[in-house]
């Protein structure tokens, strides 16, 4: 059933009414446009009206084509729904990645939406809501972006590196002390630059066309993660722990770099930030 699926139909279908248009307007639509704003775990933790809006489109149209398949969504989890991956087809999504980009008008959101079997990620669709750019990954058969194929750099000296990273949503003094001085530690150790975006998912998807070099967190979810871990995967990279051990999806930390070499000298240098795990919330 699954082999049937486009990535693109995915990403892109109709609106509400059933007309097809792509499910992304409604997003470049709401960015420019009065929103309601909530917080969530903190301040800086953002949800709006649109949020709950592309979350329940995209699984009631994913339900309707799958009634068995399970789903793990942000804002559900927001509102108390269990992250458990179990062996059974699952959806993982992020209505939109970026939020607080989101409610700025700052025009870098995107919509992630991965899907795993027996808890292996199988693909991962991202859409750059402004920039119209779809990036697709599904296991075995590549990443691409609009249909070109997407390759990471093979940067192994960090000296040489251009490190992606996300703030994280926690902002007491102890977390904010930690994560900028593992930001310190990459520049100490001569990094080209550490760029901060608002996005996550897009973040990880500069990675895997070779726009940067590595990216690291403390703090982003299973749903942050999931469709962008394929594509880096498919495009050669590699996405593991901070502990420098294999990539567990449930616990808000990551690692992800062009080469296995970039990835350790970035996981040896960071200090812990403890977020807990998404499946224990
Ligand atoms: C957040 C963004 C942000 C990152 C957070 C994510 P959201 O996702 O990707 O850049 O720092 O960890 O949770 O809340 O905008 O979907």
């Amino acid at each position: 059933q699954i082999d049937s699926l486009e990535c693109d139909d995915l990403a892109a279908r109709s609106t509400p009414g059933g007309e097809s248009q792509p499910k992304t307007w409604i997003i470049r639509k709401a960015l420019t446009e009065e929103k309601r704003v909530s917080t969530k775990t903190s301040a800086a933790d953002l949800v709006t009206e649109t949020d709950h809006l592309v979350e329940d489109l995209i699984i009631s149209e994913l339900r309707k084509r799958f009634p068995s398949h399970r789903f793990i969504a942000e804002e559900a989890a927001a509102s108390g729904a269990k992250c458990v991956l179990t062996h059974s087809p699952t959806w993982i999504i992020d209505p939109i990645d970026g939020t607080c980009n989101f409610v700025h008008r700052f025009p870098t959101v995107a919509v992630s939406i991965g899907f795993a079997v027996h808890q292996e990620l199988e693909f991962g669709v991202i859409y750059h809501c402004t920039e119209e750019r779809l990036y697709t990954g599904r296991r075995g058969r590549g990443a691409f972006c609009n249909g070109q194929r997407l390759r990471v750099s093979g940067e192994t000296d960090l000296s040489k590196a251009l490190v992606l990273t996300e703030i994280g949503p926690k902002r007491d003094p102890a977390t904010l002390k930690l994560f900028l001085s593992n930001m310190e530690r990459l520049l100490h150790a001569k990094a080209h630059g550490v760029r901060v975006i608002g996005s996550s998912t897009l973040a990880l998807c500069h990675l895997a066309s070779g726009a940067a070099d590595a990216y690291y967190q403390f703090g982003l979810h299973c749903w942050d993660l999931a469709a962008a871990t394929v594509i880096i995967r498919e495009a050669g990279g590699i996405v593991i722990d901070t502990s420098g051990g294999p990539l567990d999806l449930m616990s808000c930390r990551v690692v992800a770099a062009g080469t296995r070499e970039m990835a350790m000298l970035i996981a040896q240098a960071l200090q812990t930030i403890n977020y807990g795990r998404d499946d224990e919330k």
